[in-house]
């Protein structure tokens, strides 16, 4: 009987994969359902890096740090595709102003849709899922 043990043991963890790997599969708890654009994404992130607004700004908490991360600033609270707009034609005291054409304005939105959709940058909202998925205050 006592040779049975890592047999056991093996069977006991194939299964506990399958069962896990199974469960992440066909669960639809961990889909974002935000949508985008992902074309124009791409040429949003050319817009991004063209006007350089990472010297300020981070991305998933990585950039500069003069300004607030953007990760997810379609969807916070209080901000806009018209407020985020409206702040980058005019600027502010410590942020410059841009003269975005309007293909330029369209596709820098849709980046920051696409990074908004990817999942969640500031740790004070980070719930890690049973899957390991990083979401929203669990959502
Ligand atoms: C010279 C540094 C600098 C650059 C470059 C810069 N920003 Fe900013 N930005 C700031 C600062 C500082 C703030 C915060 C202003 C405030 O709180 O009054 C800010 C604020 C913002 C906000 C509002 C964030 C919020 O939560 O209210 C948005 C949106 C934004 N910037 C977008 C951009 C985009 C898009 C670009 C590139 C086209 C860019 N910024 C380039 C410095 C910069």
């Amino acid at each position: 009987m006592k040779e049975n043990w890592p047999k056991l043991i093996f069977v006991t963890l194939v299964l506990s994969f399958f069962t896990f790997t199974f469960y992440l599969y066909t669960s639809t708890n961990f889909i974002y359902t935000k949508e985008y654009n992902r074309p124009i994404a791409q040429r949003g992130e050319l817009i991004w890096q063209k006007y350089n607004c990472q010297s300020c700004h981070q991305m998933y908490g990585l950039g500069g740090y003069l300004g607030p991360d953007l990760t997810n600033i379609i969807s916070a609270k209080g901000r806009s595709e018209a407020y985020v707009l409206a702040l980058v034609q005019t600027g502010n005291t410590q942020m410059p102003s841009y003269n975005l054409t309007e293909d330029e304005k369209k596709e820098l939105i849709e980046f920051l849709k696409s990074t908004d959709a990817s999942g969640v940058s500031d740790p004070r909202s980070f719930k890690i899922n049973l899957s390991g998925m990083i979401t929203k205050n669990g959502k």
